[in-house]
């Protein structure tokens, strides 16, 4: 068993040398001892161990050079045929065993990777595992679960977002909406401004109108009423016999020259009917008053004598202003029946 132990390769060249001592050519069988024993722990290493008994089937002692090729060429061979052997081992196993043939299959291709010579020895050395040369060598992490876990996070809350965006659909609605209610809104300022601005002109006319009244209260209505005295010229311009109208439109008087009881007077007679308050016409012709509305008839010193009129007709006081002008004050009335004609302020002497 002690011979079956893996040898170093100066092991190998040591026997190789000791073999080389000797003139004779080594045995073939002798040649492949040391070569088994190296190749033990694999069945390919055989194969190998039959090249140099080739070589030395020629009588020509091998030289180191060969010793190492041949030694090189083992070591390369050894982890090829460690892979069969795996291989089979796996083969062996059912499927269910496909992880540990897979755990086995890694250190069987971990001795494929790359290495310097150094570092191979130093293993073979030492029997152990050499470790990743660089990160390259290093096995890859199990990044694809922590990748998928975010994925599957995404297309979680994606849900969410969804639900999320189908509100935001109704939002155009409610903008519409919100555009409507501005609308109404707008119409309804308006409206609402229209009717409140209508209040106040309908409050401000109604307030100028108030004020207008009220004013028009302080300043009642005056008749422009012809003042009661006034004059009407000379006692020369009224001459003897003489009915003057001109007085009638602009102050109802009649300004007359004329003989009562034997005395040359200047009267005025009032052209009021005391029938009914009608206005008689004077009638040259005829000499006398005459009443248009019911017939009544005066004489030109103002006594009726026909027609409904129950009296005579009234005088205004009369006098000589301080200008020598008749002066007629119709505030004062004299009526024949009551024997005023006799005053003498009813009358001017010519
Ligand atoms: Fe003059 Fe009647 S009013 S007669």
């Amino acid at each position: 068993m002690a011979e079956r132990k893996k040898m170093s390769v100066a092991e190998i060249l040591a026997a190789a040398r000791a073999q080389g001592g000797g003139n004779e050519a080594p045995a073939p069988a002798e040649a492949a001892a040391p070569e088994a024993a190296v190749a033990a722990p694999a069945e390919a290493v055989d194969k190998p161990a039959a090249k140099p008994a080739v070589k030395s089937a020629g009588g020509a002692r091998p030289s180191v050079a060969d010793i190492m090729a041949m030694a090189r060429a083992n070591k390369s061979e050894a982890p090829a045929a460690a892979k069969p052997a795996a291989a089979k081992a796996a083969a062996a196993k059912p499927a269910a065993d496909k992880p540990a043939a897979a755990k086995a299959a890694k250190p069987a291709a971990k001795p494929a990777m790359a290495r310097d010579t150094a570092s191979i020895l130093a293993a073979a050395r030492a029997g152990a595992k050499p470790g990743p040369v660089s990160k390259a060598d290093a096995p890859a992490r199990p990044v694809k679960p922590a990748v998928a876990k975010p994925a599957a996070a995404i297309d979680h809350p994606a849900k969410p977002a969804a639900a999320k965006a189908i509100p935001a659909r109704p939002a155009k609605p409610a903008v519409k909406k919100a555009e409507g209610e501005e609308d109404r809104r707008g119409f309804l300022e308006i409206a609402l401004g229209s009717f409140m601005a209508m209040g106040f002109t309908a409050l401000s006319v109604t307030g100028g109108l108030f004020s207008l009244g009220l004013a028009r209260f302080f300043f009642p209505n005056v008749l422009a009423e012809p003042p009661s005295k006034f004059k009407v010229g000379f006692k020369e311009g009224f001459p003897t016999g003489k009915v003057e109208t001109k007085f009638v439109a602009q102050y109802g008087v009649w300004v007359v020259n004329s003989d009562v009881a034997g005395q040359q007077q200047i009267y005025a007679l009032k052209t009021v009917c005391t029938h009914l308050g009608c206005t008689p016409n004077w009638l040259e012709a005829e000499q006398k008053f005459k009443c248009p509305c019911h017939g009544s008839g005066f004489y030109k010193d103002g006594v009726n004598f026909e027609g409904p009129a129950p009296r005579p007709l009234e005088r205004y006081a009369i006098r000589i202003s301080d200008d020598g002008q008749l002066e007629v004050d119709k505030s004062r009335t004299f009526q024949e029946e009551l024997g005023q004609w006799g005053d003498a302020e009813s009358y001017v002497t010519v």
